[in-house]
């Protein structure tokens, strides 16, 4: 969703702006502007590439701010992009989130004479700090007072014209960091466009303020008490956030899958005594000790992969789980919550505002808070009280993939803790048997990726279907569900998945010969039972493409089109049965000439409600 830059030091800040917009791009966004101090601003509606061919080869100077905009309030034309202005072009602004109370404020300011020229939330923002910005006042203290006065979520970055040698970045509730350079400071709203300038960064947190001069740099309250602010070091590298000669992200994202399971792994596992480490939750192992029920929220594909953590800890540990999507758990009753319940939230970003707000309301509860978060440092890796981070690296391209894998392979972790952490005798395979299996993954997943064209030529003789229904049961139902997002949100195809048990209760009625069925059917307990589905299928006429690790002599009189994967413990298997199903998703687009790593609409990271 909307990125926030800004630069201010001893260099020309275009350069930075502008690749950083780049940077952003994956975000998800519909215009991008920016303000360069002693220049002026300069806006277009549609892409980056759009905005730089406007600007002249002149427009320099050494402070300034730039953003790219998801549209909420008001079309996505040139007046509603960033940076906005007060009414005398005195302040300039950039803002990510949600003013809620922007039209009682827009009421205010037309009293004071000042009417808003746009439709966006923003635009008001910045009049009220031009409002507060009388003769001789500091713009911090314009500023904070402004934001004293508004209720919503903000993630903002100010220029004035006034004081040309200052910049001032605010956040509540959307995400903003500092990079602290040697050429200067900068300001992101993600990690990804720091990594070329420095490793140095300080997160604000809710309610603080930086204000940024050529040398020096002050973080504080909105009453302006200075913070003394820790500055950690991004350990991301920078080829990481590049295509590393891939057509996509997407497609490097994919491939990436053995060496991410890997990283996830690399450190927790002890094979000797067969035992799972996670430092990130050492300080909370008395309590995990003690608890008997677990909440599991995300959303979008992280909802999918708590779906599997909450098979995986049913099956490994013994506890009850339940998993509820982000944007429903926080408006929910939370009935007597007993305060042996766990709330692990997953997020590949660590900003997304619903997740966010499900944290909130379990800390109102007083009940102990994880994360599974892939962004270090990101807003829900601070608000939780522990947690697992991914090790996954910068995931770019909007479709989620090597997160997602790595998600249900921290969960894995997770139970394998929890089991020995509550002395579980539960079910499924021994501890053992699970680690072994687990560091065999990445070859797994190699011998996936090396069959990639089988896929492929699947893929291109489904490319012009208009329907795909995915079917699972067990681990694999929740993988349906993923298989049929990947393919929805960069095919456009309608996709939709089903319990294959819960088949015969309607989908079946859609089946003809232009309504292909992924059926996820790898030689676990189910898989007779799913085998059945698909010769019901059959027999009306549906076409199967199979994902499975059975037979296939036995499933070729069923369907010709077979995709094999290796066969692991049923715990394991939806890892392994994932990576198809995004090879797949990835082929089907492209040979439909989309643009697979921003698809019309999403935003990578949603930071608003
Ligand atoms: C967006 C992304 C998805 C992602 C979801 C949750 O919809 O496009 O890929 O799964 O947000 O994001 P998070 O960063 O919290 O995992």
């Amino acid at each position: 969703m909307c990125g926030i830059l800004g630069y201010i030091g001893s260099k020309n800040a275009t350069p930075y702006l502008l690749e950083g917009l780049k940077g952003l791009e994956y975000r998800g966004y519909d215009s991008a502007g920016l303000y360069v101090a002693g220049q002026g601003v300069i806006k277009r509606s549609g892409k980056v590439a759009k905005l730089e061919e406007s600007i002249p080869s002149d427009f320099a100077g050494n402070a300034g701010i730039a953003h790219t905009r998801w549209a909420t309030h008001g079309a996505p034309t040139e007046l509603n992009a960033h940076p906005h202005c007060d009414q005398s072009k005195t302040i300039w602004l950039v803002h990510n989130g949600i003013i809620e109370n922007y039209l009682e404020i827009r009421e205010q300011l037309l009293g004071f004479g000042i009417a808003c020229a746009t439709e966006t939330d923003s635009e008001v923002l910045a009049q009220l700090v031009g409002h507060h910005y009388a003769e001789g006042v500091p713009l911090e203290v314009a500023v904070g007072t402004a934001l004293q006065e508004v209720r919503g979520a903000y993630g903002i970055a100010v220029a004035s014209v006034r004081e040309p040698d200052k910049l001032v970045a605010a956040r509540f509730g959307s995400p903003l960091m500092l990079g602290i350079g040697d050429d200067g400071y900068y300001i992101a709203s993600d990690a990804s466009p720091l990594l070329a300038h420095t490793r140095n960064v300080t997160y604000l947190n809710d309610g603080e303020m930086a204000v940024l001069e050529k040398d020096s740099y002050e973080i504080m309250n909105l009453s302006r008490d200075v913070l003394d602010k820790k500055v950690e070091v991004l350990d991301w590298d920078i080829e990481s956030a590049q295509k590393k000669g891939y057509e996509h992200f997407m497609l490097k994202e994919i491939m990436e899958g053995p060496e991410v399971i890997e990283n996830t792994l690399r450190g927790r596992l002890d094979i000797e005594n067969s035992t799972a480490k996670l430092g990130g939750l050492a300080d909370v192992e008395e309590r995990l000790k003690a608890i008997k029920r677990i909440i599991i929220t995300g959303c979008g594909s992280a909802y999918y992969a708590g779906l599997v953590g909450e098979l995986l800890i049913e099956e490994i540990a013994g506890i009850p789980v339940e998993v509820e999507i982000a944007s429903e758990l926080r408006y929910r009753r939370w009935t007597a919550v007993p305060e042996d319940t766990v709330l692990i939230a997953v997020s590949q970003s660590g900003e997304t505002a619903d997740t966010l707000e499900a944290i909130r309301e379990a800390k109102k509860q007083g009940i102990l808070t994880l994360g599974v978060v892939n962004a270090v440092g990101s807003s829900i890796a601070r608000a939780t009280d522990a947690g697992v981070y991914n090790h996954a690296g910068p995931e770019i391209g909007v479709a989620s993939t090597k997160a997602f894998i790595s998600q249900m392979t921290v969960f894995v972790l997770i139970a394998l803790r929890l089991r020995e952490l509550q002395n579980s005798t539960a079910y499924s395979n021994s501890t053992q048997e699970i680690i072994q299996e687990l560091t065999r993954l990445p070859a797994y997943i190699r011998s996936i990726l090396q069959n990639k064209d089988v896929v492929s030529d699947i893929a291109k003789r489904h490319a012009d279907m208009r329907d795909a229904l995915y079917i699972g049961r067990k681990f694999q139902f929740p993988i349906a569900y993923e298989g049929a997002l990947k393919l929805k949100e960069i095919s456009y195809i309608h996709a939709e998945a089903y319990g294959a048990g819960e088949m015969k209760h309607g989908p079946i009625a859609l089946i003809d010969e232009n309504f292909p069925t992924i059926a996820l059917m790898p030689k676990d307990s189910l898989y007779e039972k799913t085998r059945s589905n698909i010769e019901e299928i059959r027999a009306r006429g549906g076409k199967i493409i199979a994902v499975t690790s059975g037979d296939t002599q036995e499933l070729s009189k069923i369907t010709a089109d077979i995709i094999m994967i290796p066969q692991t413990i049923e715990c394991l298997q939806p890892i392994l049965t994932t990576i198809p199903l995004q090879l797949f998703a990835y082929c089907v687009a492209h040979e439909r000439g989309l643009p697979i790593d921003m698809p019309r609409n999403l935003a990578k990271s949603v930071t608003v409600e």
